[in-house]
């Protein structure tokens, strides 16, 4: 049996997925895309055997479209996403679940409301190897009980212009995520610190930023955020526990000596550095719908988390203060 995947959005990261699906995953073929872009959509149409729908609803009720991936821009998440489950159409959604904890709500209740899981979120990283060897040390014969996160998250330039607000709803997202999932605990509260402008940054925005967040127990989170940092991609992580320290680099487990240079390379974009992530989501997601099985990525409870926090981090931006973040009871779909 092959999962037929209708791929909606055919930028960056849609056309990876595409690659992924059609060549390296098990199971997947890439059946119908769309773009507003027509001529992107024909380009990957014919680069992956598929062919091009008219609009995006055509796409998510083409009877030879098993399954949708999401990967349009941000704004746009909620909406299609609301489509397919009317459809009752799985997906993979990439993130953000959606731009606002109003829409990510909305998704959600359309979610509980059909009575099934249809959404996986496409926060990669809970599929990386390098986070999961840092989650499998958070025991008490691993570094016991974390006490504080260092993150950094850096981007070579910033790919959809620089907003403030954008960089924490498109990029530390991906940090309220893996925190939540890493420490396996709620975030209650965040502070948004502004820092010196870099030479790219445009007037009143700010670039880099620290977004110091904490957990139900008191667990401090610091995140370094910078989208123009121009000498590669890197996402570091380092959590402090009772007992020690576990610290994951930059992924590159190789450090190269030759030609009188002792050292390792960066990427310039998330593609190098998740690569793997990225297909083995995709791998697990596929998996999932063949078997009937249930999904294990972030769900979108775990998309409507983010969007919360996101929303509570711009009001924290916005005011100079600590803002406090609260979740409603979640609904028993995803518990
Ligand atoms: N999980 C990750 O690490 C990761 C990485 C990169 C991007 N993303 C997410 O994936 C999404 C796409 O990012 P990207 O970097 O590929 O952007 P991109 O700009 O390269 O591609 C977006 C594509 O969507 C098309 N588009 C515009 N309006 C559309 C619509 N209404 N319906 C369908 N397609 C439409 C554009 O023509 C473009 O080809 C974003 O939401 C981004 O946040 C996630």
């Amino acid at each position: 049996m092959t999962i037929r995947v209708g791929i909606i959005g055919t930028g960056n990261i849609g056309t990876s997925h595409a690659a992924n699906l059609a060549r390296v995953v098990s199971g997947s073929s890439v059946s119908v895309v769309f773009d507003a872009d027509a001529a992107r959509a024909r380009e990957v149409a014919g680069d992956f055997g598929a062919r091009v729908a008219p609009t995006v609803i055509d796409v998510i009720e083409a009877d030879d479209v098993d399954a949708v991936l999401i990967a349009s821009p941000d704004a746009m998440h909620a909406e299609q996403a609301l489509i397919a489950i009317a459809a009752g159409k799985p997906m993979l959604c990439e993130k953000p679940l959606a731009v606002g904890d109003v829409n990510a709500r909305n998704v959600v209740d359309a979610e509980v409301a059909f009575g099934r899981r249809l959404i996986q979120v496409g926060f990669m990283r809970r599929f990386d190897p390098g986070y999961n060897r840092l989650k499998a040390e958070l025991t008490a014969s691993g570094i016991g009980e974390p006490l504080i996160v260092h993150n950094v998250h850096r981007n070579t330039s910033a790919p959809y212009g620089l907003r403030t607000e954008q960089t924490l709803t498109n990029m530390v997202t991906h940090e309220f995520d893996i925190n939540r999932w890493l420490i396996g605990e709620e975030l209650t509260s965040v502070m948004v610190l502004p820092g010196k402008r870099g030479p790219l940054t445009p007037e009143g925005e700010s670039d880099p930023i620290l977004v110091v967040l904490q957990s139900q127990t008191g667990v401090l989170i610091e995140v370094e955020a910078f989208c123009n940092a121009q000498y590669g991609y890197e996402v570091q992580c380092r959590v402090t526990g009772s007992r020690g320290q576990a610290v994951m680099g930059d992924g590159a487990w190789v450090t190269r000596s030759a030609d009188f240079v002792r050292g390792t390379e960066l990427p310039e974009l998330w593609l190098g550095r998740f690569a793997e992530a990225y297909r083995m989501q995709l791998q697990s997601w596929i998996d999932s719908l063949k078997s009937g099985g249930p999904l294990l990525g972030a769900s979108a409870w775990d998309g409507y988390a983010a969007a919360v926090i996101s929303d509570r981090a711009i009001e924290a931006h916005r005011t100079g203060r600590r803002v406090d973040i609260e979740l409603p009871a979640k609904p028993p779909l995803y518990c």
